[in-house]
């Protein structure tokens, strides 16, 4: 199964991933990790990523593409993928057609989590990372550790992003709405498209994705709009 996740930062993309991904036994690849990757071995294509994420801008596309293809690549993504923060605008979302067309495989679903920018402010200005494991998500209200800044799962230190500042994030809220919002567009008319609310538990939100990728999309569409007009 190949799945792409989509949604404003904060929105709980890197939450549900790791949850959905381990349900579905599919390979969770995580495009901002993948920069975060490039950072940690000090690579040219790190140090250059670093200055757009700090800005809160997007990667040049050139870029993003040849890290993204490069790691569907691999053969570990052969039983399915669960794609996290890649396409975020058209160009990407055209590369990706390509990248797929080439490996004869296409894709099953498209989610796109719905938050309101307020929540996003909340949640990014809490949350804590692992840094032995960037999957280990914390929030200090939301999903404290049980001993203050170390991880519950493998006793790592927690840490702040350096682009989680408020002014950052901001920025980052701003591209998403010109850029990445508009690609569920490229979607949509394929009926790969589910919207669903990213706002409730993390279960909750974990078990309407799981429905909404059973279901398929036009029938989640469906429910989501008899919901919200209840
Ligand atoms: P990236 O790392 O992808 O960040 P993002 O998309 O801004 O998303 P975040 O990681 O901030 O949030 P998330 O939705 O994963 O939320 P999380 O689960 O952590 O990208 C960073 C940068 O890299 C970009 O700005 C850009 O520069 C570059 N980049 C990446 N992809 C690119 C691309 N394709 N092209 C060009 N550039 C690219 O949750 C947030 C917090 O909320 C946590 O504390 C969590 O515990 C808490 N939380 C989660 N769910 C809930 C819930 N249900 N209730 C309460 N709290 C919750």
């Amino acid at each position: 199964m190949r799945i792409l996740l989509i949604g404003p930062p904060g929105a709980g993309k890197g939450t549900q991933a790791v949850r959905l991904a381990t349900h579905l036994s599919i390979e969770h690849i995580s495009a901002g990790d993948l920069l975060r990757e490039h950072i940690d071995r000090g690579s040219e294509l790190g140090r250059d990523a670093r200055t757009h994420m700090l800005a809160g801008l997007l990667v040049p596309d050139e870029v993003m593409i040849e890290v993204v293809e490069k790691r569907l690549a691999r053969r570990d993504v052969v039983q399915g993928f669960l794609l996290d923060g890649f396409p975020r605008n058209r160009v990407q979302a055209e590369a990706l057609d390509r990248i797929l067309t080439g490996s004869e495989s296409r894709l099953d679903a498209v989610l796109d989590l719905e938050i309101p920018e307020a929540e996003v402010i909340r949640r990014i200005a809490g949350r804590r990372l692992c840094r032995q494991d960037r999957r280990h998500i914390f929030h200090v209200d939301y999903s404290p550790p049980e001993a203050a800044g170390r991880c519950d799962l493998c006793g790592g230190e927690l840490y702040q992003r350096t682009d989680d500042l408020e002014v950052t994030v901001r920025r980052r809220l701003e591209v998403y709405r010109s850029e990445t919002a508009p690609v569920v567009d490229h979607y949509r008319p394929r009926g790969l498209l589910t919207t669903i609310s990213a706002l409730g538990g993390v279960q909750e939100i974990l078990d309407r994705a799981l429905a909404a990728i059973s279901r398929g999309p036009d029938e989640a569409a469906d429910e989501t709009r008899d919901a919200s007009s209840n």
